[in-house]
């Protein structure tokens, strides 16, 4: 089967804590409950298109350690394509530190690890390949200068999720169809092409970066949906109204599971509805990749009303 998205990203090993709230500085906390499971932003998007029926290919970097299985697991047992993932040697396998509060908010510390090795030349031999086929997603947890080359060489559509924000050049966000943002992202991203984001709205952001050469832009809202803008225009999509347990890894539930509509040939609007329910979907249990939606599974519907613009 041809390769529907094709992921270049981050792969890592969560280790998530839940505690009451957050320590202070010098304070020690006990927390209530301990869970080792694959993440990394590109690894979960990978999970989220393919649970979205895609067929996907992820690239990315592991260590030559124990944890770089565990990593992987979930896209293997999930029929993603892993025969273009690096194994380094003498740099662990990514980690992130999670902490989940009571009120279901994250906070994430992430050591790059393999992640941080791979180089424009990597890049430059998948593309030779033929590796980077159908719908390319990209995301900000590798070097910019990989990044960069992945929107270069691309032959198709390229999506990219400025998570986190990374220095890249004004030809990486103009490259991108859709830019998924959040509001911060959004606002740094319009900085890295010569905008002032300053004092701008949600909307006014959406449409600078439309003018600033960005072909299309989705900005998720959480709880209150998201903006969804091209040529035709800003619209608004609803959120689904769930009781969260666990919102990290949901950014990037979205962003997958979009990648895998769009790659079906859904237009923005729709790819963005769909991306919200499954999302939502994500966040009624704790983990990040754990917590996804299988594929086929009934996901929560869309509230009627929408952000307004
Ligand atoms: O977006 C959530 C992800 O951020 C986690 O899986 C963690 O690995 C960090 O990359
Ligand atoms: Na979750």
């Amino acid at each position: 089967r041809p390769v529907d998205v094709t992921v270049v990203g981050s792969t890592n090993v969560d280790v998530t804590a839940t505690v009451p709230r957050l320590p202070g500085r010098g304070e020690t906390l006990l927390g209530t409950s301990l869970l080792s499971s694959p993440g990394g932003k590109g690894a979960n998007q990978a999970l989220a298109a393919s649970r979205g029926g895609a067929s996907v290919r992820f690239v990315g970097a592991v260590g030559n350690d124990d944890a770089a299985p565990t990593a992987l697991s979930h896209l293997q047992a999930d029929g993603v394509d892993l025969s273009a993932v690096l194994t380094r040697e003498g740099v662990p396998t990514g980690t992130a530190l999670i902490w989940v509060e009571d009120s279901a908010e994250n906070s994430i510390v992430v050591v790059p690890g393999a992640n941080g090795s791979i180089t424009a030349q990597d890049v430059d031999r998948v593309a030779e390949r033929g590796g980077l086929e159908g719908v390319v997603l990209l995301q900000g947890e590798i070097p910019a200068e990989a990044v960069t080359r992945v929107a270069e060489r691309a032959p198709g559509r390229v999506v990219v999720n400025l998570a986190p924000v990374i220095e890249v050049p004004p030809r990486v966000l103009t490259a991108a169809d859709p830019l998924i943002v959040n509001e911060h992202e959004g606002a740094e991203a319009l900085r890295i092409l010569g905008g002032d984001p300053k004092g701008a709205s949600e909307e006014e952001v959406v449409v600078a970066l439309l003018a600033a050469g960005v072909p299309s832009v989705v900005m998720t809202l959480g709880a209150r949906g998201a903006l969804v803008a091209d040529d035709s225009g800003v619209r608004a999509t609803p959120a689904a109204r769930v009781r969260a347990v666990d919102t990290t890894g949901a950014g990037d539930a979205f962003v997958g599971a979009a990648a895998a509509r769009l790659a079906e040939g859904a237009d923005l609007g729709a790819a963005a509805s769909y991306a919200a329910r499954f999302a939502a979907g994500a966040v009624l249990r704790a983990g990040t990749q754990s917590s996804y939606p299988l594929r086929g599974a009934e996901l929560p519907e869309l509230i009627a009303e929408g952000p307004t613009c």
